[in-house]
């Protein structure tokens, strides 16, 4: 590879080690060097070797997993085969996008960086730890970052220097063209999998919706719902603890305004050409209508990136409207930007709608690089195949919330998923992938389990299933705000308590003056979680919000060792990471 070309190589789960791999590479770009972009399991990692410079854009998923599209690559280099110097020829560096709300904070980056150090790689600068909890995003980090990153590389090809830069206000072309087809065309439909293939990303499975249950009461300020879907003749098989993957989609209203701010034909059909090396996304059949582009690929729902600020500034020629996308796109900008749209959550289609001018002067041909596509969404399964056969159910928070704003936010996936009526014969698209929590095999095990909230769905997974296998010790500590508004499933758990087949404990927060937690009723109960730790080998998970509530029932487990194990404050925190290093000790936490 020639001193000029640049590889960049991005693991994201949410898009934005995405955006930001790609805002990376418009920056070379600008510099007219050959840059490429791939998410590291779209790239033969057996050629890093012949590589020159390389930057890894890496966010760090859940519990300090690396995201779904670096997995093969993380098995690959962590390989203990690999010769020690076998990427000694190779320049890079390491970004990490990641969330100081998290105990594993930007693992999966600092974890490369020292691999990429044992395997004889040169690295040019210090990992970079982007954190989406500082005020001003990541982006704070992130531009420093890059500013080393580029006076390094020069420092390295000096000859690199001389390069033409594009200037400000010269457009890169954009990653398509679309050629629009005339007259009425027939619009190629998405093949569903065959009864061979195993549904995923690619190739989901088209879920008959089967239920929309609300199941807090309507004066409860939560709606909660449980939704049933039909998966006969998919070949999906899962187990407790796995989650459903699916992608939603833009609500009517939102592609009409969308489409009319634009000047956009919603009926009008068109083919994609890549302009570069990028492929056409599969999702995207062609012919495609802009109707389907917009309702299920862009996410103009989503509240935009910078990137998307520098890119729409770019067909401003209102001077106001330039001026205000400008400073929202420049470094000394990114507080005014905050204020603007990331603090009160303010989407891309309301962006565009505040900049009316400069939207109606955008080019169709610029979509796919303006809007990122609709990431997939995760829960929880909340049911197993051994009590709802061909079935799977989840759970799930309708997000719905105020901001400054006039209009509530609204969460993409769970208003829609909300917005579905089973009458209608709707199928949903969905997968099924590999969840964290691992249950033990032996159901002579008994399993502690911490679910406030919804955090309970994988535990209801995990209780049927083993109940189906006959006589198991299940303890399920369940919190909510009050035993009439968002008690889910209490029938179905008082059932199971009176055939003896769980023990439940659970505390309604605000059913009394004082609050109480699902941690608090661990500390009533210490003398059995202890006998259930420590004489039965006990499995212990927490799975919910990733506020304070895990680290409090952390505290209360450590506080039972202490009371009834006799130990002190240290032995007991060894004690847990001891449980957590042999799987005994897990938890699933979202935001
Ligand atoms: P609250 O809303 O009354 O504070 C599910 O959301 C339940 O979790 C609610 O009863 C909620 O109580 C409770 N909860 C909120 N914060 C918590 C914390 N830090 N620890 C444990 N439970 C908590």
């Amino acid at each position: 590879m020639s001193d000029q070309s640049l590889l960049i190589l991005f693991g994201s789960q949410t898009g934005t080690a995405q955006d930001t791999a790609q805002r990376i590479a418009r920056q070379a770009k600008r510099r007219r060097l050959q840059v490429r972009t791939l998410p590291l399991d779209g790239y033969n990692v057996a050629t890093l070797i012949s590589e020159s410079t390389v930057v890894f854009v890496c966010a760090t998923a859940g519990q300090g997993d690396p995201p779904d599209n670096m997995k093969n690559f993380w098995r690959f280099i962590f390989r203990k085969s690999l010769p020690a110097g076998s990427l000694c020829q190779l320049d890079c560096a390491v970004l990490g996008l990641g969330d100081s709300s998290y105990p594993k904070f930007n693992f999966v980056a600092k974890k490369l960086h020292k691999r990429l150090q044992q395997l004889g790689a040169s690295l040019l600068l210090p990992v970079g730890l982007a954190d989406d909890q500082h005020d001003l995003g990541s982006d704070a980090m992130i531009d420093p970052w890059l500013y080393s990153f580029w006076q390094k590389f020069y420092s390295l090809h000096p000859s690199l220097k001389a390069l033409p830069c594009l200037k400000d206000d010269e457009m890169l072309p954009p990653t398509f063209t679309f050629d629009f087809l005339q007259g009425d065309t027939d619009v190629a439909k998405q093949a569903p999998p065959t009864e061979q293939t195993v549904p995923s990303s690619l190739c989901p499975f088209p879920a008959r919706l089967l239920s929309n249950t609300r199941v807090t009461d309507v004066s409860h300020f939560q709606d909660v719902r449980l939704f049933d879907f039909d998966i006969s003749g998919s070949n999906i098989e899962f187990c407790a603890g796995d989650v459903v993957m699916m992608r939603p989609c833009n609500t009517a209203e939102d592609v009409q305004q969308f489409c009319q701010l634009l000047n956009l034909e919603p009926e009008s059909s068109f083919t994609l050409r890549p302009t570069g090396n990028t492929e056409v996304p599969v999702r995207l059949l062609e012919p495609c209508t802009v109707r389907h582009l917009v309702e299920t690929y862009l996410d103009i729902a989503a509240v935009p990136r910078r990137s998307f600020f520098e890119l729409l500034s770019t067909f401003a020629k209102d001077e106001l409207e330039r001026e205000k996308l400008l400073e929202f796109s420049s470094a000394a900008g990114q507080e005014d930007l905050h204020a603007y749209c990331s603090r009160p959550r303010r989407t891309a289609l309301e962006v565009l709608a505040d900049f009316p001018n400069t939207t109606a002067e955008i080019k169709v041909d610029y979509l796919l690089d303006l809007f990122p596509e609709i990431q997939p969404r995760s829960f929880s399964i909340a049911s197993s195949l051994k009590a709802h056969p061909n079935k799977i159910q989840i759970l799930v928070a309708v997000v719905r919330y105020k901001t400054k704003l006039y209009n509530p936010r609204r969460g993409l996936c769970s208003n829609w998923l909300a917005s579905l009526d089973p009458q209608k014969e709707v199928n949903v698209p969905l997968w099924v992938k590999k969840g964290s929590l691992k249950f033990p095999k032996d159901m002579d095990t008994p399993v502690i389990m911490v679910g406030p909230g919804t955090g309970v769905a994988p535990f209801r997974s995990v209780i049927q299933e083993r109940i189906a296998e006959g006589k198991t010790a299940n303890v399920l500590f369940f919190g909510c705000r009050s035993e009439f508004k968002d008690f889910y499933f209490k029938a179905e758990w008082e059932e199971k308590v009176k055939e003896e087949h769980l023990t439940l404990f659970t505390a309604f927060s605000r059913d009394q003056e004082h609050k109480v937690y699902v941690q608090h009723r661990i500390s009533e109960n210490a003398e059995l979680l202890m006998d259930l730790m420590v004489n039965k080998n006990a499995y212990f998970y927490i799975a919910g919000n990733a506020k304070e509530m895990p680290s409090s029932v952390c505290d209360a487990l450590k506080g039972v060792f202490q009371e009834r194990g006799g130990v002190s404050a240290p032995e007991a925190e060894q004690m847990l990471a001891a449980l957590e290093k042999s799987g005994r000790f897990q938890t699933e936490t979202w935001s």
